[in-house]
């Protein structure tokens, strides 16, 4: 993140506070979110797209909270000027505690129930992203029974492989999300939403190809195949969707491996993509260029918060051939990372409470839970004196590390805790073996 460093100890600095000072007062395993980084990737989004699209029909920048998203977050959120992507009444819950502006609140999601659309509706959210004909029906129904108009989008499965993991890709056609292009169903969910003016107001099309993607070939793709059913709406119903969502997905480095494109690059490329799509279907009349909007959710947290774990045991393990490699147990793992063992996600990671002059050691750092798989860093030279007691950082850890936890071997789950200006405040306590067990029904 942007303000981590090393200080004069060789301790790892963030915020202008360091690490051990933060174990101190914290405990370890530790989600460490720099606010800093947080709020200039947030702005840095909002002003490159805005930037960007002033020319065409305009951007919003929808902060996708299911890679992280809290009370404090949310606020953040607001008052950096964003909209926020929501996909439960959970994540709905969080934005009303804020006040979050409803209108700038969007609402995915394949399996919306009667009472979450029911209480979007009642907040007054600005857009419902519609994903199957039953939800049409569903939506349909809780609107008149309110009595308001719905502001929907169609969730267009565009038939673009992401090159990406298979669990994370989203827009190829054999998955649950969206109504399909190559079908004809995405065409045929527009029709019976205009239908019906009564309870439904058009918006848009949206798309979602997938997560963790460094190019814009995929969104060319998309907006390509988006542009075309814009088009063929506007044509067979002289209706023209006012809005284009391109989803999120773009990617961060969590090696060196990765090299991210910055956000005024990809807005760049992506303002070139849209007004090149409608200039050629409109034969460059651009009146009708629609406004559009993105969902970042990995690239504006995932760098701004690292993982701080203490070292419990050391173990160094024949590998076969002569080599060695140390097993280096944490205080954490699967429980508060479960993306290695989900997705064979790749971390790195460093000595955090000194400096080393020791020379390199293969190590690999693992967690504290019952199974093998548990792995935090895959592969990684640690100073060959890594002891119990020392503290490793983890970066890149914001994205759907605390948002995907759990409690399993009745772990409880580390704490989020901001740090700006030379201190750091409790965004999300420590779960202690008490809120575990007040879970459980002692005389069931
Ligand atoms: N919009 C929609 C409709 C989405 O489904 C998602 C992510 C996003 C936006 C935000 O994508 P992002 O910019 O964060 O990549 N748990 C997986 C990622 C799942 C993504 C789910 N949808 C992981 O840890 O890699």
């Amino acid at each position: 993140p942007a303000t981590v460093g090393r200080d004069d100890a060789g301790r790892l600095t963030v915020g202008g506070l360091d690490v051990v000072t933060l174990a101190q007062e914290h405990g370890t395993a530790a989600y460490v979110l720099d606010e800093e980084d947080f709020r200039s990737r947030a702005r840095d989004f909002r002003d490159s797209f805005a930037g960007a699209f002033e020319p065409l029909a305009g951007a919003d920048v929808y902060y996708a909270g299911k890679a992280f998203l809290c009370t404090a977050v949310a606020r953040w959120v607001e008052e950096e000027g964003l909209s926020l992507d929501v996909c439960t009444g959970g994540e709905l819950a969080v934005a009303q505690r804020v006040k979050f502006p409803g209108e700038r609140i969007g609402f995915h999601g394949n399996n919306k129930s009667v009472a979450e659309v029911r209480a979007a509706l009642t907040y007054g959210v600005g857009r419902i992203v519609v994903d199957s004909f039953q939800e049409i029906e569903r939506i349909a129904a809780v609107a008149a029974e309110l009595g308001v108009v719905a502001p929907v989008m169609v969730r267009v499965t565009v038939g673009v492989e992401a090159h990406t993991h298979e669990f994370i890709a989203t827009g190829h056609e054999d998955q649950k999300f969206g109504f399909s292009l190559a079908g004809g169903q995405a065409f045929e969910a527009a029709t019976r939403i205009l239908a019906r003016p009564d309870v439904f107001d058009l918006l848009g099309l949206h798309s979602h190809i997938g997560s963790q993607i460094f190019d814009t070939g995929g969104f060319e793709m998309a907006a390509h195949r988006l542009v075309a059913l814009h088009a063929r709406i506007a044509d067979e119903h002289g209706h023209h969707c006012p809005e284009i969502d391109l989803g999120g997905g773009y990617g961060i480095a969590y090696t060196s491996q990765h090299t991210p494109l910055p956000a005024s690059t990809l807005a760049g490329e992506m303002a070139g993509i849209l007004e090149r799509e409608f200039k050629a279907v409109g034969d460059g009349d651009l009146s009708t260029l629609p406004r559009v909007s993105i969902e970042p959710g990995r690239a504006i947290v995932g760098p701004s918060t690292f993982t701080l774990y203490e070292v419990g045991t050391v173990k160094p393990v024949e590998v076969g051939g002569g080599h060695t490699r140390t097993y280096v147990s944490v205080d954490g793992g699967m429980s508060d990372n479960a993306r290695p063992a989900l997705y064979e996600a790749d971390y790195s990671c460093t000595l955090a409470n000194r400096r080393s002059e020791a020379g390199p050691m293969l190590s690999r750092v693992v967690g504290r839970h019952c199974e093998s798989g548990d792995i935090v860093v895959l592969d990684e030279y640690l100073p060959a004196d890594v002891q119990p007691g020392d503290l490793i950082a983890v970066p890149g850890t914001g994205a759907y590390c605390r948002a995907l936890s759990s409690q399993y071997n009745h772990t409880p789950r580390p704490p989020v805790v901001a740090v700006r200006g030379g201190r750091s405040r409790v965004l999300v306590r420590r779960e202690t073996i008490e809120d575990l067990l007040a879970l459980d029904v002692a005389d069931a």
